[in-house]
């Protein structure tokens, strides 16, 4: 089988690439990537040049591209992460939200269509989305379902809520094989410190300050990153087609009391006095439109499929933590830029 994954060069995407390239040697997995700001071929160095591996820039934006690809390649499937994926930068700019998360998506699935022609047997176009289609919870105890109507309010949100419509259509209208999961807030290694925990991590590390948007009292349910792989393997191998997945690691926090764990672990990874990150803790204008709650309901997925998360939120935030200590020359790289010329350095001559 071999698999286009896009966005793979990026935090989720080159968990998944590692993942599907060392459990399934004799597929072929080809990651597409533009390599933005957020994509970084550094993520993948311990699987680059295995042979089942290649690596392809371009942009899922760009049809005529796109549908060459399809026509060369033959892919029999599409693990689709490729999107603009940090809520502050959409509110800043979010009409390259849109083009590459609704025109980049609606690109995929037609080259996908025209390469298949109208034969779904063995074929699968599966997208990878994001909770926040559902829009805010509550302070109470209700959770998104699948159930749950989209209500999308950043245009983040709503560019990913348009292109689950659009895989939905082309499932509906075509008959193509699709499936779609929505998951909670991941976090782990490779995660771009522009992020609330990469970014904490790093300002702790240098003695800045950890910005707090409003009161710090919304809620999101974090989950491993490592976790949401394995729960897309599940899904992809799995799933019946037309079906949509929730997927969560049933670990609500509010930001502050996830910010003052994260300041204990620094403190005594650093040996610094407990209470020493604490003071760098500064509350900064709100989010606009920042939604309140966020919590998954993934009974769904453990019923039909028999994923349940494998690590708890404390456990998972201390591996992390080591994994940012441990791993300078990555985070020095991202924050220095130097990380954007590993293309030219390693590819171009190829
Ligand atoms: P990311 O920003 O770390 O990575 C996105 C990747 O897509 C990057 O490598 C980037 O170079 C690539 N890309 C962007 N525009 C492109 C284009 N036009 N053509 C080709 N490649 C392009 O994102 P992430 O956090 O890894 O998220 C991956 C996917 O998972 C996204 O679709 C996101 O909506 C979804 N998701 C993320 C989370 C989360 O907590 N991070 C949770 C649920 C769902
Ligand atoms: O829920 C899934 C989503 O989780 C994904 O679809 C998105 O791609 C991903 O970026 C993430 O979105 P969030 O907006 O929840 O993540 P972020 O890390 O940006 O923010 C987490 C919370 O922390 C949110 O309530 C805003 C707040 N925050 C964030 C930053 C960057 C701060 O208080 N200070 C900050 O500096």
């Amino acid at each position: 089988m071999k698999i286009l994954i896009t966005g793979g060069a990026g935090f989720i995407g080159s968990h998944v690439v590692r993942r599907f390239v060392n459990t399934y040697p004799n597929y072929e997995i080809v990651n597409l990537d533009k390599l933005t700001y957020a994509g970084n071929l550094e993520n993948l160095l311990d699987v680059e040049k295995s042979a089942n591996y290649k690596f392809v820039k371009g942009d899922i934006v760009d049809a005529a591209f796109i549908q060459n690809l399809f026509d060369k390649e033959n892919f029999d499937a599409v693990i689709h992460l490729a999107a603009e994926s940090h809520v502050d930068r959409s509110i800043s700019n979010p009409i390259e939200f849109v083009m590459t998360n609704v025109v980049g998506t609606c690109n995929l699935l037609n080259a996908a269509k025209t390469s298949w022609k109208g034969d779904y047997d063995k074929k699968r176009f599966y997208h990878v989305s994001t909770d926040e289609v559902y829009g805010t919870l509550g302070e109470g105890t209700e959770m998104f379902t699948e159930e749950t109507s989209y209500d999308p309010h950043s245009p983040y949100s709503a560019s990913k809520a348009s292109s689950d419509h659009f895989v939905r259509a082309y499932y509906d209208t075509y008959g193509m094989d699709c499936v779609i999961s929505n998951c909670s807030n991941n976090y782990g290694s490779f995660h771009f410190p522009e992020k609330l925990i990469p970014l904490s991590i790093h300002n702790i590390k240098q003695n800045k300050a950890i910005p707090i948007y409003g009161k710090g009292e919304n809620i999101r349910d974090w989950l491993w990153v490592e976790d949401h792989a394995r729960a897309i393997d599940v899904i992809f191998h799995k799933a019946k087609s037309g079906e949509t997945y929730n997927i969560g690691g049933h670990n609500e926090w509010t930001n502050i009391d996830l910010i003052r764990t994260l300041c204990k672990v620094m403190d005594k990874k650093l040996n610094r006095e407990e209470g020493t990150s604490e003071k760098l803790i500064t509350y900064v204008t709100d989010r606009a439109g920042h939604d309140l709650r966020y919590a998954i309901d993934a009974k769904k997925l453990k019923n039909e499929l028999g994923w349940e998360p494998s690590l708890q939120f404390e456990e998972g935030l201390e591996k992390t933590v080591d994994w940012y200590l441990a791993n300078e020359t990555w985070l020095n790289n991202v924050t220095s830029g130097n990380y954007q010329h590993y293309y030219e350095e390693q590819y171009q001559n190829r």
